[in-house]
């Protein structure tokens, strides 16, 4: 077949091909199909080579007239097309921008978290810096260290989550005292915030809860300022009037314990249920830090003396907002949780 029914061939099934055409992705296609690399007109200017040389110039010269008209037919629709589909989007994407807006839902704190940054804004306003320890931790730190060694019956006040024989899910954040007194030289005052586990369900009690931990270990440390400490943090936490009392108590990593109350901020003392008719809310517990627990990390207890204190979070939650079944808390039901806004 000679040159000109080659190239007048394939321009018409070029015609045919572009009349159909709507959308410049096609258009592509078949762009590729006879303009790309190995497209039919790039094969076929492959095969001048086989063309005898007097007639080369002719021939060369027509196939790149056809490869340039060609080029220009598919850019002239390709623009076209562009064009009519940037129209298409712009309709579609149209908006009116004189309708009312929608609101997006904002969430809101956990009762958890505003409890833990209350007290953690309170303390540290006292000087207390924050220190997180491991969830996962050693029999060492959660128990042994805090003068609660193996065959101590403290340890079934605690019913423990085992990894293996020594590794444990701590039950009390008290295990982050340990880490901060090995690392740490008084004076120290930390506070630490964490979740514990412990095998324990029901509507006051959840496997897994979060406790707050303070430690403070100085120079001529009483209990009368854990007292002082305890009626500032007392007020901030449940109201101005609130006072605190002391009760013993026992805890192995503290001698004297003690149990914190609160005086009733629902009733101003005078009993109603929220206190059971007694005036007084338990808190958490404290104590000064047992002798043998600063002996054993190395700080020596005739010169140094501490207080330490414990308290539940979402006990102080419920307390706070009236939260009576602990397993809202771990529900996670916004109708819930949205109505805690500070
Ligand atoms: N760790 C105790 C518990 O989980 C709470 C506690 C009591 C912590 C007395 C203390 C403390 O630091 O001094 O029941």
């Amino acid at each position: 077949m000679d040159i000109h029914e080659r190239i007048k061939e394939i321009e018409g099934r070029i015609s045919e091909a572009l009349k159909g055409v709507r959308l410049s992705k096609h258009l592509q296609e078949i762009k590729m199909k006879f303009l790309g690399k190995t497209g039919e007109i790039s094969e076929l200017m492959k095969g001048m080579r086989d063309v005898p040389p007097e007639k080369r110039r002719e021939v060369g010269q027509q196939l790149n007239e056809f490869r340039g008209r060609t080029e220009e037919k598919f850019n002239a629709l390709n623009e076209e097309l562009k064009a009519e589909e940037l129209k298409a989007r712009y309709a579609a994407e149209k908006t009116d921008v004189t309708m009312p807006g929608i609101r997006g839902v904002a969430g809101s704190f956990h009762p958890n978290t505003l409890v833990r940054d209350e007290l953690v804004s309170i303390f540290s306003g006292m000087g207390f810096e924050v220190f997180e320890g491991p969830e996962i931790e050693n029999d060492y730190y959660n128990f042994t260290a805090l003068n609660t060694p193996k065959d101590h019956p403290a340890r079934d006040m605690q019913d423990t989550f085992y990894i293996t024989g020594d590794l444990l899910l701590r039950t009390q954040t008290s295990a982050g005292q340990i880490r901060v007194m090995e690392n740490k030289k008084p004076p120290i005052k930390i506070l630490s915030p964490g979740k514990v586990y412990r095998s324990d369900d029901d509507a006051t009690h959840s496997p897994m809860f979060s406790q707050m931990e303070g430690l403070v270990v100085d120079r001529g440390i009483t209990l009368c300022d854990l007292k002082g400490m305890l009626d500032e943090f007392a007020r901030k936490v449940f109201g101005e009037g609130v006072k605190t009392r002391l009760r013993p108590s026992y805890f192995p990593f503290t001698e004297p314990s003690v149990e914190v109350d609160v005086s009733c901020f629902e009733c101003g003392g005078k009993g109603c249920r929220l206190c059971k008719g007694t005036g007084w809310i338990e808190v958490l517990g404290a104590g000064m830090v047992n002798r043998r627990v600063l002996e054993g990390c190395g700080v020596d207890p005739d010169v140094y003396t501490g207080f330490a204190f414990g308290m539940g979070i979402e006990r102080i939650a419920m307390l706070k907002y009236g939260i009576n079944n602990m397993k809202l808390l771990f529900e996670g039901d916004v109708r819930f949780l949205k109505q805690f806004k500070d």
